[in-house]
């Protein structure tokens, strides 16, 4: 398994990781007609113009054969959050590689990024009734706030976890 930067090329394959992680992850969690409703070529559209902009990365994982079966992107927390200066936006890993260990390499990676960017500390939210929110309690994240977002046309409470001082992952990655 080889971690690496995306380039152009690897939108389709990233947006693909979303959708299909997505419909296993939060089926049962967002409403089903949201889920179905989920369009590849949307998502590809979608991620292209969230990477023409600076100050935001991209790491994707893929196995021997070159498929995508993970992705992390985050960059400058969007909020101005005083406290927690980088942001983790999102971390995928397909269903049937989970668990292995991916999703915490791509975590470290993603750190070490905003440590070069000069982010000391980063926050990332995820949907409150996820059972997937103990893989950042596992890596030390604290809670700290909720918040509400719509998906589809429901609302759905989020909550953020915080990191003060990401330095020690850099160590580790
Ligand atoms: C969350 C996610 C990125 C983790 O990736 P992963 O490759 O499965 O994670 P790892 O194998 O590196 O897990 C590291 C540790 O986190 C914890 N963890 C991971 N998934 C967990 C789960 N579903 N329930 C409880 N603990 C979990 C475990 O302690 C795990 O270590 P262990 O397997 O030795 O017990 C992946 O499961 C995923 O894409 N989930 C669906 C989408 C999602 O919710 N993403 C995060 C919100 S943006």
């Amino acid at each position: 398994m080889v971690i690496r930067e995306v380039n152009a090329a690897d939108i389709a394959g990233i947006a693909k990781v979303q959708v299909d992680t997505w419909r296993s992850a939060y089926s049962g969690i967002v409403a089903q007609k949201y889920l179905n409703g989920m369009s590849y070529k949307q998502t590809e559209d979608l991620m292209a113009g969230l990477f023409a902009e600076g100050d935001k990365f991209c790491y994707l994982a893929e196995d021997a054969s070159g498929k995508v079966i993970g992705f992390v992107a985050g960059g400058k927390e969007r909020t101005d959050n005083p406290t927690y200066k980088g942001e983790l936006y999102a971390v995928y890993v397909l269903d049937q590689y989970q668990r292995s260990g991916t999703g915490r390499l791509l975590f470290l990676t993603a750190a070490r990024r905003l440590r070069i960017m000069g982010f000391n500390s980063m926050l990332v939210w995820v949907l409150a009734a996820s059972p997937y929110r103990r893989f950042y309690a596992k890596l030390g994240g604290k809670e700290l706030t909720v918040s509400t977002v719509d998906i589809g046309e429901e609302k759905h409470e989020v909550v953020s976890y915080g990191w003060d001082d990401i330095s020690s992952f850099v160590r580790d990655a």
